[in-house]
């Protein structure tokens, strides 16, 4: 079942080139079109005025992502929240915004019960994406989009995240149609980049044997600090959480502007600090984040685009992913994190599918 690889998570992450071929194949063959979100859709969605994303875990962080884009594109309200702090909290409502709940497994009960706890509420209309069909969470909901990542059987999500953010995207774009802010120039740019998505994503999994010899290197190390902005301040905390879940490494991640705020207090020779820093608007902003880190002896893994602009001095270390993809780039910059965090564990000895205290589908409390 494993073929050429030596655990479930490498074959997943090794997937993710043909998880998100499949996950696209409807958006390419229909475009952005309400239909994605199932029978309803065309009903329901003009009337929806802002959105309410609730998740756990990893599927909270591909939310976190959707924010960005769904309130640049779409030009609608976007709030994220942890499933499990959202259902104890006197919540406020507004019936016009749409619930969306993010699960690969469709079971975890924090955000099962937060969904219930958001129709209690007065919201209306509930969207859920999903990785498997006919599960409980979208049972539940008006509207589906299933990821086709495929079986996810490794406890750290690796392919159904990325597919995620697909359907976030999609979300994303298709609100913007409906509200009437995408033309159809930009419709067809956003399914260009899509169309090239597989093709960049394989060319990250070929860093693999780069980022593999920098594992060792973390493997000694009892904490690591990662940096983003903006789009990527997600794929830091995706990063974190890998490597804390699988290496049992203590790992935080903060948006890069947040440093001399606190976390610059932490930083020292014996703290790594991985950067994810594509070519965009913000790379200024993060490499002068980075010097701030290189005065306090703290050493740099950072994970540029080919087109960026910058190069390998003592205790900046660089590695680079394929071409800026633009707007669609966490999901090419999330590839080196996820293969960052196995081999470390690896490196550690670990039990990488199935890491100590935790399972797959989280279905209690
Ligand atoms: O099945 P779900 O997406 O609802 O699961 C949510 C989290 O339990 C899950 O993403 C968890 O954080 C993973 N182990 C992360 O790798």
């Amino acid at each position: 079942e494993l073929g050429p690889y030596s655990h479930f998570m490498q074959k997943e992450i090794h997937e993710q080139p043909k998880a998100l071929s499949d996950t696209i194949e409807a958006v390419l063959d229909n475009g952005f079109v309400p239909a994605l979100f199932g029978e309803k859709a065309e009903a329901l969605l003009p009337g929806v005025e802002g959105i309410k994303i609730l998740a756990c875990g990893t599927s909270y962080y591909a939310g976190l992502t959707a924010k960005y884009w769904i309130e640049s594109i779409a030009g609608i309200q976007c709030d994220v929240e942890i499933a499990s702090e959202y259902r104890y909290r006197d919540a406020w409502a507004d019936p016009r915004h749409m619930v969306v709940t993010i699960s690969q497994s469709g079971e975890t009960l924090d955000t099962m019960e937060a969904l219930k706890y958001a129709k209690h509420l007065g919201h209306t209309v509930a969207l859920s994406i999903c990785n498997v069909r006919e599960s409980a969470i979208p049972r539940a909901s008006e509207l589906v989009f299933y990821t086709r990542a495929g079986a996810e059987i490794g406890v750290a999500s690796t392919k159904a995240f990325s597919t995620q953010l697909v359907a976030l995207f999609a979300l994303a774009v298709t609100m913007g149609k409906v509200k009437g802010r995408v033309t159809a120039e930009q419709e067809a740019g956003y399914l260009d980049a899509l169309r090239h998505l597989p093709g960049s994503v394989q060319h990250a999994l070929n860093l693999e044997p780069q980022i593999r010899a920098w594992a060792d290197l973390f493997a000694a190390k009892n904490d690591a600090l990662f940096l983003g902005r903006g789009l990527h301040y997600p794929i830091a905390l995706e990063g974190a959480l890998k490597l804390k879940e699988i290496s049992y490494i203590h790992a935080e991640a903060y948006p890069a502007g947040e440093l001399k705020h606190g976390p610059l207090a932490l930083v020292d020779e014996n703290m790594p600090v991985v950067v994810i820093a594509p070519n965009d608007s913000l790379l200024e902003k993060v490499k002068s984040n980075m010097q701030e880190v290189r005065a306090r002896g703290g050493e740099l893994f950072v994970f540029a685009d080919l087109d960026s602009h910058f190069s390998e001095s003592e205790g900046v270390h660089v590695i680079r992913t394929p071409r800026h993809v633009g707007i669609l780039s966490p999901m090419v910059h999330v590839i080196p994190v996820q293969i960052l965090a196995y081999h470390v564990a690896l490196a550690r000895g670990t039990d990488v599918d199935k890491p100590r205290n935790l399972a797959k589908s989280v279905t209690v409390e």
